[in-house]
């Protein structure tokens, strides 16, 4: 088997509170990507999805800050580079697409000058040709007449344009890992459908990995091989998408996946998980879906649960399905 083309091992994010105190909200977690793989990280608001992949792009805003493990890509770790080396990675062999497209594009400036932006920040070409590639890469993610929608600015596409324009920002240097923050409240649901088919798509076509972060279970399963899911700042389940589905172990896991949002009907889950998660600095001594968990007892509360391997399945669990 080929070496993964992204492993991230132990990695910890964390904030100083208002007293001095460490908060950690990712607190440890593995996994990797191997090349041209799909990789679903799912979980609920606040699971710290977001920031361990902000970690992984070493594009934390302060306060936040990463706290400990290693990022190996390409036999080097991202964490310790120098910020000149990261930049030439970030964008050109790593990008991301973020969860909030309105942030994410300056609104000064037409979709087509931030596409080249991006080319000749990486790429010694020509103005004309950067202008050809961001055309073909506008093109390339689904928006017609691209040539001439170049010169729009962000205010003129849809909210589900943007996330294309985006996309193409993210696409434009053909990138070896594409990491995508689903946007959960910016586009409806049909437009979210289409982005998840593009961004598959686009990895079959271009061989990309990708590592897909979102709410819904169901959404990222139609288009990854592999499922990693979070809980409280902590990995409590990964494996093949097919085993997950088909038999979730982590009683987390079995409760989202009997969550069946449609795409069709009603917007919002049809079941929804009692209780919320918990909150920063609040977190329980043991697994942290304890508190909302049916099957815990009362080791559950106490002691964390260690990753057990289960063939090509892992998952934290005392008292697994
Ligand atoms: N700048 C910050 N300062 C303090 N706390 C933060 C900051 N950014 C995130 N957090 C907290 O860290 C935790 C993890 O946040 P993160 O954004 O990674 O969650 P997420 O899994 O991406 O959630 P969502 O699905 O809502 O995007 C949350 O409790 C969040 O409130
Ligand atoms: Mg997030």
């Amino acid at each position: 088997m080929s070496a993964p083309l992204l492993s991230i091992e132990g990695l910890r994010v964390g904030f100083r509170n208002a007293s001095g105190g460490l908060v950690e909200a990712v607190r440890g977690i593995d996994f990797s990507v191997e090349p041209g793989e799909a990789v679903g990280v799912v979980g609920e608001s606040g699971s710290g999805k977001s920031l361990s992949m902000l970690a992984v792009m070493r594009l934390l805003g302060s306060p936040a800050r990463t706290t400990g493990g290693r990022v190996m890509f390409d036999g080097r770790d991202l964490l310790s580079i120098d910020e000149a080396r990261m930049r030439a990675i970030r964008g050109r062999d790593i990008a991301m697409v973020f969860q909030d497209p309105q942030s994410s594009l300056n609104p000064a400036l037409t979709i087509g000058r931030q596409i080249t932006d991006v080319v000749r920040a990486h790429r010694r070409v020509s103005g004309t040709e950067a202008r050809r590639i961001a055309a073909e890469t506008l093109e390339r993610v689904g928006i017609r007449d691209a040539g001439k929608r170049l010169d729009a600015y962000p205010h003129e596409f849809s909210g589900g344009m943007r996330q294309r324009a985006l996309i193409a920002m993210a696409i434009a240097c053909r990138p070896r890992l594409l990491i995508a923050d689903e946007p959960t409240t910016a586009l409806d649901v049909t437009v979210q459908a289409q982005i998840v088919d593009l961004i598959a798509e686009l990895r079959r076509d271009l061989g990309i990995a990708v590592i897909f972060i979102s709410h819904n279970l169901q959404l990222v399963a139609e288009i990854v091989d592999r499922v990693v899911v979070m809980y409280g700042g902590k990995v409590v389940e990964d494996g093949p998408v097919e085993a997950i589905e088909r038999e979730p172990r982590h009683p987390y896991t079995g409760l989202l996946q009997a969550c069946v949002p449609s795409l069709t009907g009603p917007v919002g889950p049809l079941v929804t998980i009692e209780g919320s998660p918990p909150r920063l600095g609040r977190m329980p001594q043991g697994c942290p879906f304890s508190p909302r968990c049916p099957r815990a007892e009362s080791r559950c509360e106490t002691q964390m649960p260690p990753l057990v391997v289960d063939f090509d399945q892992r998952f934290a669990c005392w008292r697994p399905l």
